[in-house]
C-alpha cells in the first residue's frame, strides 16, 4: 500500500468527492495519496446506487486518489479490507469499538457510522488507480429515520472534522507495510457476525435464511455455512437483518 495525505484539497461544496476525484484523474496530472475533502456534498453517492446524506460541515466526506502498481482486479478486495480495518483503528482512537459489516460498512452497536465507496479505474486485468470514497459520521446527531450514528452520539464529544481527517491519514499510513494475511485476520476479527448465526434474505429467491458467516474469499465473496455447506455470496445477493434495516 502507498502513503496518503501527500496533498489535501478542501472544497466547500461539491456534488460528490468521488466524481470530483474521477475528473482529477482524467486530467492525467495528479499525485497519488491526494485527499479531497468536502464540507458539503450535493449528490453524495453510496454503494448499490444509493445516495449518501451528510449534514454540511458535520462529518468527514472525502475521497482519496491512489495510483496502483500491479494490483490485479482479482485482488482488489484487499483495498476494501484495508480501508475497513483503518476505519476501525480510527474509531478506536475516539474510544469507540466498531464492527465491519461485509463488505465495508462500519457499524457501532449495529448502527452505521461509516460507509466506503471504492471506484477503480482499470487497465486490462489490472487496477490502474483507485478512488476511495469515505463518509464517516463525526458530529451529526439526527439521522431522520436512518439506522445511523456518529462519533459524537457515541462519545458525547464534538470533534473537529479535520482532526478526524488527520487521524485517518495517520491510521492509513501506519499499516502500509502490513501483509495481506495480517490484514485479512484483522478484517475477520472485526467482522460483524463472524462465526455466528446470522439471519439474511437471499435476494434472488426472496428466501429468509439462517447461516454462519465462515469467511471472505480472496475476491471478497462472503462465505456462509448453510445446513453444513458453504455458499458464496456477492454484494447484491444477500441482505442482512440488523436491529433496524437501512
Ligand atoms: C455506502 O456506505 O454506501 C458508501 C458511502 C460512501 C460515501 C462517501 S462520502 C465521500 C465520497 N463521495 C461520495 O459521493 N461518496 C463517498
Amino acid at each position: 500500500m502507498k502513503q496518503i495525505g501527500t496533498k489535501i484539497v478542501r472544497l466547500h461544496s461539491v456534488e460528490s468527492t468521488n466524481n470530483y476525484a474521477a475528473n482529477v484523474i482524467k486530467t492525467g496530472n495528479w499525485l497519488s495519496g491526494t485527499v479531497i475533502l468536502a464540507d458539503e456534498q450535493t449528490g453524495g453517492r453510496g454503494q448499490r446506487g444509493n445516495s449518501w446524506y451528510s449534514e454540511a460541515g458535520m462529518n468527514l466526506t472525502a475521497s482519496i486518489l491512489l495510483k496502483q502498481d500491479n494490483l490485479s482486479v482479482n485482488a482488489s478486495f484487499d483495498l476494501s479490507k484495508y480501508v475497513a480495518v483503518v476505519l476501525i483503528d480510527v474509531l478506536s482512537k475516539y474510544g469507540i469499538q466498531g464492527q465491519i459489516k461485509w463488505p465495508n460498512d462500519i457499524l457501532v452497536n449495529e448502527q452505521k457510522i461509516a460507509g466506503v465507496l471504492i471506484e477503480n479505474q482499470l487497465k486490462q486485468t489490472l487496477v490502474d488507480s483507485s478512488i476511495i470514497g469515505i463518509g464517516l459520521n463525526v458530529n451529526q446527531q439526527e439521522f431522520e429515520g436512518l439506522n445511523a450514528t456518529s462519533i459524537r452520539v457515541f462519545n458525547g464529544n464534538f470533534t473537529p472534522v479535520l482532526d478526524v481527517v488527520m487521524t485517518f491519514i495517520q491510521a492509513f499510513n501506519a499499516r502500509i507495510n502490513e501483509s495481506a494475511e495480517k490484514l485479512h485476520k484483522e478484517y475477520l476479527s472485526n467482522l460483524w457476525g463472524y462465526q455466528q448465526v446470522v439471519e439474511y434474505t437471499v435476494v434472488a429467491s426472496n428466501t429468509e435464511m439462517k447461516g454462519i458467516i465462515q469467511g471472505i474469499d480472496p475476491q471478497g465473496f462472503l462465505e456462509i455455512e448453510e445446513n453444513g455447506t458453504i455458499k458464496k455470496y456477492d454484494l447484491k445477493e444477500v441482505q442482512f437483518k440488523l436491529r433496524n434495516t437501512f
